[in-house]
């Protein structure tokens, strides 16, 4: 309590007067711009020394469609909703020390999408649009180019070898993101056999829940939405009984019966609403699935904590359960919903799922130690997002340019969009947004092109990372560089000239590594 009133009463006392723009009076003075930034060169020449060490564990958070402006728009709302003036403030992953960018092409495509992207980033091959876990030999959408062009993923390479390994998202399980690391599909959208078209189901393609259980069966953990594609069409909904909700598996299997029957033996969990998560004895879990909503997981900023967990205490429950393995882990985490707001214009929306990401990477960075974890945080690819307009110092992220358009004399918000559904005229003209509530959680900031859904961006987007090996991401890179990084880090998959004899990593002591895995544990559960 007094802390927080402490807090208070500093950040007002060091904040300029009424008028416009405000900042916080020491900005005035060289000697705090000076100081600051020795701090940053001092921090920047002990980067000197890399951190060569074998990664013990690997995080990869993918943030869906969180381009380099989302980025900067979120760390602003972050830095607003703590009552600052927000530019000044640093995410979580503004800390990683070595930032890279990534060039997002799929083969077949300038501007990518979400399927032949996971491809890259998770298989280490650029692949074609709308597929996943297949080589560019594989056609979208046809069933007959699957066989011979399959792509393994780093969370198999970590899988087998013998680590645990853990799927956490915001969207369904099987959507593009998550499936790439387990599915081989030329179609992203063939979730279950009820989305298959009856040739390619008959020509023996299996569908992507299918796979997420049958091509790696021990998958650690798999946490978020799409229980949907799991159960047989026409069965309610475990939550929406009676509802609009029902499943949607042709073949009438009941994929979360066969999995619990399968880990009968084992310490396993399945779980489908927040209650049920946040009360499991995770020293007592070794596997756990997670669905918590027929198809995606709410907006963040809609959530209901009494229904769902945040992407934020999935990440915590993942990381002690999979911490538990003394070889380690491979996590994949996706905000996968920022991308949804872009996609509907809401930026809102999207803001607050770029900020509950970062809060994620906050609690992760908290139960791992950058001696033994590698840690990369990355988006698939932009969108035609942006904000701009000579906003002043401290404008609210969601507010509006403070001068006019000069050739249609009406106001425009900061936040705009190239293209997307925010496109308006009325009586022929352009809304005048004075007189609409652009705050709002829903509003849908204008776009030069009308269109049903904003499009993504071309442009390359970010890599932070952080840990063993994290020096590797250094410059312009090609996507699919990043797994060979991370498997290069932690002696995995198939280039391990550089460690020890057997995959052990160079200077491999059992000793330590008992040692380390004794720290993980008091880490994760004092
Ligand atoms: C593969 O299937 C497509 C239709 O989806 C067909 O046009 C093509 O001839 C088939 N290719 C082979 C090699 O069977
Ligand atoms: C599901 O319900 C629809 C509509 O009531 C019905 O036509 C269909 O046969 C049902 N499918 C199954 C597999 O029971
Ligand atoms: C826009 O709306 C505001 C508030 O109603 C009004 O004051 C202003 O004149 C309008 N601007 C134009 C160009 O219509
Ligand atoms: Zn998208």
């Amino acid at each position: 309590m007094k802390v927080t009133v402490l807090l208070i009463i500093c950040s007002c006392m060091s904040w300029g007067g009424l008028g416009k723009p405000q900042f916080p009076e020491q900005e005035k003075d060289p000697r705090f711009w000076n100081a600051w930034a020795q701090r940053t060169l001092e921090n920047a020449l002990k980067l000197q020394q890399l951190n060569q060490n074998t990664a013990k564990n690997l995080i990869l958070f993918l943030g869906d469609g969180m381009g380099i402006p989302t980025v900067t728009a979120a760390r602003i709302l972050k830095g607003q909703l703590l009552g600052h003036s927000g530019e000044e403030t640093q995410l979580e992953m503004d800390k990683f020390p070595f930032v890279a960018l990534s060039k997002t092409y799929n083969t077949d495509a300038q501007v990518a999408d979400s399927a032949g992207t996971a491809t890259a980033y998770l298989c280490g091959v650029k692949a074609n649009e709308g597929t996943v876990g297949v080589s560019a030999a594989a056609i979208r959408s046809q069933c007959n180019t699957t066989k011979g062009n399959e792509v393994t993923s780093i969370l198999r390479w970590a899988k087998e070898a013998g680590k645990s390994v853990g799927i956490v998202t915001t969207t369904r399980v099987t959507h593009a993101t998550p499936s790439a690391a387990y599915a081989h599909c030329v179609d992203r959208d063939w979730y279950s056999d009820g989305e298959m078209p009856a040739e390619a189901v008959r020509a023996g393609c299996k569908d992507i829940a299918r796979q997420l259980f049958e091509n790696i069966p021990d998958i650690d953990v798999i946490m978020g939405g799409g229980r949907k594609y799991m159960f047989p069409r026409n069965q309610s909904d475990v939550e929406y009984l009676g509802d609009k909700f029902f499943g949607g598996r042709k073949d009438g299997r009941n994929l979360v019966e066969e999995w619990t029957n399968q880990k009968k033996n084992k310490k396993a969990s399945y779980v489908w609403n927040r209650k049920e998560l946040m009360s499991l004895n995770l020293q007592n879990v070794d596997y756990i699935l997670g669905l918590f909503e027929p198809m995606d997981l709410s907006y963040e900023l809609e959530r209901d904590p009494k229904k769902d967990p945040s992407l934020t205490e999935m990440v915590e429950v993942a990381i002690k359960v999979l911490g538990k393995n003394p070889n380690g882990f491979y996590l994949l985490v996706e905000g996968g919903r920022i991308d949804h707001g872009h996609h509907e214009g809401k930026a809102k929306q999207a803001l607050h799922e770029a900020v509950e990401m970062d809060r994620a990477i906050g609690r992760a960075g908290q139960l791992t130690n950058i001696d033994d974890t590698l840690t990369v945080v990355t988006a698939d690819h932009s969108h035609m997002f942006n904000f701009g307009g000579y906003t002043p110092r401290g404008n609210s992220i969601f507010g509006m340019a403070p001068m006019s358009s000069d050739i249609d004399q009406k106001p425009f918000t900061a936040i705009l969009y190239g293209n997307g559904p925010g496109f308006k005229l009325v009586n022929g003209v352009r809304e005048n947004i004075s007189t609409v509530n652009y705050r709002d959680n829903n509003y849908q900031a204008q776009s030069a092109v009308p269109l049903s859904g904003e499009t993504h961006g071309g442009e390359d987007v970010a890599v932070f990372s952080k840990g063993p090996m994290a020096h590797l991401l250094h410059g312009v890179h090609e996507q699919n560089y990043i797994p060979h990084v991370m498997a290069y880090a932690a002696c995995i998959g198939q280039n391990r000239d550089h460690c020890a004899s057997s995959g052990g990593p160079s200077g491999f002591s059992p000793a330590l590594a008992t040692l380390s895995a004794l720290l993980t544990l008091v880490r994760l559960f004092c």
